[in-house]
């Protein structure tokens, strides 16, 4: 699934729609380095936008109606602007309605618009094609529509049409970072306040992301009720007499004194994100200081974390991370995303890449008969746009 070239996508805009396109929107996709399932717990997370994007090439229509094309689906769609409603027929449509719905809610009018919709952000992978077509489709409106929108609003409006709209009840982090990421640096956020920093990487190695190739439809489910769990461990902890608001407010030792008010499995649960929390914050310390090892490290603990107390992770998740592990060049390795499939995320030594994809591509299609995908991701920019001159 490649994104087409760009004259490509010119030509077929033209096609589609009998004219040229005035606008064209690139919004990443991202892999989080370290902080997996701590935004929704007003946590800490460290993604980067990666260099692989949804693209939106788009014009105005004056009758208030939305045509959408997708490139990657074959399939067109087409509804009132005003209109509310999903269609499941074309599933990937309803990011884009659901963006639209948000507009509206907050008296945003939404022009009538043709798009066409294109990308190479892997379906479904954990690398947040969700949030880039989002975030894509607010930009494209917020240009289209002349909104003065800020990035941080930007955001938490795609963040409000995953929840309502599709109904993963996710955190923050994906949206932001492909709004809000800057070239060559990694995204350091606080989700309870959302101000952030960005960290340049300056390690000599590269961020590696092998595929898995699983999918997991029950993914949007165990989910909303990893957030669940994570709800009734504070309403726990508050009830044992801790005044806390979130488990971003417990720090591990803290923990460890009250684990015995959470039944299993919250109390695992819990100890993920506490110690997943302050893992990000010494991540950040040793990305500072370029020490890229210990930086490493943390990536190795936070896969166990994820694997044995917050149960995201699945077999073969383990065996990519266990396969790079036995790589000379790897640094660290964990899975990325929400779990349950998708990717792993590697650092590798920068001259030994090409060793670290033969060996692990092999060992990985002899465990399991599927053959990963893996590829050097560039740490990139979040959304962009261009208007294209009359
Ligand atoms: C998904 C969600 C994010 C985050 C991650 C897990 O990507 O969209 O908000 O919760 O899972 O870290």
């Amino acid at each position: 699934m490649m994104e087409a070239a760009g004259p490509d996508l010119a030509r077929r805009f033209r096609d589609e729609f009998g004219r040229p396109h005035e606008l064209r929107v690139r919004a990443p996709g991202r892999v989080n380095l370290i902080g997996e399932h701590t935004d929704y717990n007003d946590g800490f997370v460290l993604p980067s936008a990666i260099d692989r994007a949804i693209t939106i090439l788009a014009s105005m229509r004056s009758d208030g109606r939305i045509a959408a094309v997708s490139v990657d689906f074959s399939q067109r769609t087409e509804f009132e602007t005003v209109d509310q409603s999903k269609d499941d027929d074309a599933p990937w449509s309803n990011y884009l309605r659901g963006v639209v719905a948000q507009f509206r809610k907050r008296g945003l009018d939404v022009p009538g618009m043709n798009l066409l919709v294109a990308g190479d952000v892997p379906i479904g992978a954990g690398l947040s094609s969700s949030a880039a077509l989002e975030v894509a489709t607010a930009e494209t409106i917020r240009r289209l529509g002349g909104h003065p929108i800020g990035k941080t609003d930007m955001a938490l409006l795609c963040q409000a049409a995953e929840r309502e709209f599709v109904g993963v009840q996710c955190g923050i982090m994906d949206q932001f970072v492909s709004t809000l990421a800057e070239e060559g640096s990694a995204l350091f956020l606080d989700c309870r306040d959302l101000t952030y920093s960005h960290v340049p990487l300056r390690f000599d190695a590269r961020i590696v992301v092998c595929d898995s190739r699983v999918r997991r439809t029950l993914a949007g489910s165990a989910y909303n009720r990893r957030r669940a769990e994570c709800e009734e461990a504070v309403r726990l902890l508050r009830a044992a007499g801790g005044g806390i608001a979130a488990l971003r407010d417990v720090d591990p030792a803290r923990l460890e004194e009250q684990r015995a008010h959470l039944p299993g499995p919250i109390d695992r649960r819990a100890r993920h994100v506490v110690t997943e929390n302050a893992r990000v914050l010494r991540a950040v310390e040793f990305l500072k200081r370029n020490e890229s090892g210990s930086f490493g490290d943390l990536l190795y603990r936070s896969h166990e974390s994820l694997r044995n107390d917050y149960e995201v992770s699945c077999p073969e998740l383990d065996l990519l991370v266990d396969l790079a592990r036995r790589q000379p060049g790897t640094l660290g390795a964990r899975m990325t995303g929400a779990g349950f499939g998708g990717c792993t995320v590697n650092l590798v030594r920068s001259g030994e890449i090409d060793r670290f994809r033969r060996e692990v591509a092999r060992a990985y299609m002899d465990g399991t008969g599927r053959e990963p995908l893996i590829y050097v991701c560039v740490p990139s920019a979040g959304v962009s746009s261009e208007p294209v001159p009359p």
